[in-house]
């Protein structure tokens, strides 16, 4: 994993990044001292869901994501008795942490590809492992890096011996709300998407049949795959693994989701709000969920981006429900003035109406991952704002919801401001090392 220098941002992505950097220690904690933090985790983990008692689980708990329980390199010996808890291998019940709960009608897992904890494990590992491209250089976590808000600050993609992809690399959290994968949601499932990087001469420059090799060679993964798989290492299971682990990665609770709380009330509950110390349980129920807002606090600024994100500015056109997409596909113009443009989804479906479409990206940590949209090509929220103020950019298939929206400075800074506070949550702790 490359840390990357903090000069090396625009200065204006930097006070985002940094404050949202702050809201997860938790995760720096683990890339910087990655042995300390494991040792305190596993401790924490016991604590937080006693293995084998329960097999319901909210996403998000570092005990599915922390690593095989033990610091350093992977042993036979803690391999063993990792794999022999039968609790490893029960199909967990899933739920989404508070806030994107929300969404929970909208979780995917195929049938075929149950989630136990042994599995999101190896995902883990294979995740972060550079063994699985041609020349050992280049892992998923390059250009899904989870110090990058699980992209990479380059407009592009960048794979073996420097290569350069033609887009930018999407987020890969919170991606068991969705079906579709890629900004032209060209891959099917998760399991799907997760195989195509490795064989892709110019990201992971491997072919499936030598990835196989390799880890076939690698005794540690050999042993997880044949106790985890009928049918041992196979690059579909290599897929299954991770799409499992991808499948653990979703993001906690924001500002926003508390703020939300309080309006979803204020509207159920408009009558009674006067009348609350006549309602003792109504109140206490109303003074929780103001408690949540002062415990994590939008500025003023913040909280009016937050209205005007689902009025004025009619983001919620398109980032709607928990997960802040609806799913679909929009031409927003972005990229269309070039010579050749990247016609999106229209290269899928052959559809004229998703000519120059692409698939809206969810806003939960957004303020992490820049440089922004399919092709990279804006470097701030500030200018992502700017390019819906002016209606995006007018072409054959600009969506009708663009609009210009007439907004003053400080209303776009607002929006900024809301973003970058309001929706910015925590990353579940995952361990990079601990690798076979
Ligand atoms: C060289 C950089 C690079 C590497 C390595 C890479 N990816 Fe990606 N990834 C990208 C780019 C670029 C896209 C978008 C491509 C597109 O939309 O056509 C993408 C798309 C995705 C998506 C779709 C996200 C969405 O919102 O639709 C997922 C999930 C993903 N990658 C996971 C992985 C996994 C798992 C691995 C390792 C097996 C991996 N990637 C390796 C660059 C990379
Ligand atoms: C017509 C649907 C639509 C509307 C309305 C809309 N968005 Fe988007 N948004 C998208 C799509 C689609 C993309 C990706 C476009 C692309 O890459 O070509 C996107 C990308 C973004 C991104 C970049 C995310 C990333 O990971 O690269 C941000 C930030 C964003 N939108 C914020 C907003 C805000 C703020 C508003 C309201 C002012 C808004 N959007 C209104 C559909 C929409």
């Amino acid at each position: 994993m490359h840390e990357r220098p903090a000069d090396d941002l625009h200065p204006l992505t930097r006070a985002q990044f940094e404050y949202a950097l702050k809201k997860s220690c938790k995760m720096r904690l683990i890339a910087f001292s990655s042995l300390l933090a494991t040792a305190v985790l596993s401790v924490t983990a016991v604590a937080v869901a006693p293995r084998g008692e329960s097999d319901q689980v909210v996403l998000g708990d570092p005990a599915l994501t922390a690593g095989v329980p033990g610091v350093g390199l992977l042993t036979p010996k803690a391999l063993d008795a990792w794999l022999k808890d039968p609790a490893n291998h029960q199909t967990l019940k899933v739920q989404l942490p508070a806030g994107l709960d929300a969404a929970e009608a909208n979780i995917y897992i195929p049938e075929n590809n149950p989630m136990t904890r042994a599995k999101i494990e190896l995902g883990r590992q294979l995740y972060f492992d550079e063994r699985l491209s041609s020349d050992n250089t280049i892992s998923c976590a390059s250009c899904h890096d989870p110090l990058q808000g699980y992209g990479a600050e380059t407009a592009f993609g960048i794979g073996v011996r420097g290569q350069q992809g033609g887009r930018n690399s999407p987020i890969s959290y919170n991606r068991i709300l969705s079906k579709g994968q890629f900004w032209d949601g060209r891959a099917g499932s998760l399991e799907e998407q997760a195989v195509g990087p490795v064989g892709n001469p110019i990201e992971m420059g491997n072919t499936h049949a030598a990835c196989v090799d390799t880890l076939k060679n690698i005794p540690g993964y050999k042993k997880q795959f044949d106790v985890i798989f009928d049918d041992g290492v196979t690059i579909d299971n290599v897929g299954m693994a991770i799409a499992t682990f991808e499948r653990a990665i979703v993001t906690g609770p924001a500002p926003s989701d508390a703020y939300e709380a309080v309006k979803k009330f204020e509207t159920v509950f408009a009558d009674d709000l006067e009348y609350l110390d006549e309602e003792p349980e109504l109140k206490a129920k109303y003074t929780k969920l103001k408690k949540a807002t002062a415990e994590s606090p939008m500025s003023e600024s913040a909280q009016r981006g937050m209205i005007l994100f689902s009025g004025k500015a009619n983001c919620t056109a398109c980032h709607a429900g928990a997960n802040f997409t609806d799913e679909q596909y929009h031409n927003l113009g972005v990229g269309m003035a070039a010579d050749k443009p990247d016609l999106g989804r229209y290269a899928v479906t052959k559809d004229k109406k998703d000519w120059g479409a692409f698939k809206t990206p969810t806003l939960r940590n957004v303020a992490m991952s820049p440089p922004y949209m399919h092709d990279g090509s804006q470097n701030t929220l500030e200018e992502v704002v700017d390019w819906y103020d002016k209606g995006g950019h007018k072409n054959a298939g600009l969506s009708d919801k663009m609009k210009v929206l007439k907004l003053t400075d400080q209303e776009k800074a607002d929006l900024v401001a809301y973003m970058v506070e309001g929706l910015t949550g925590d990353f579940p702790v995952v361990n990079q090392g601990r690798l076979p």
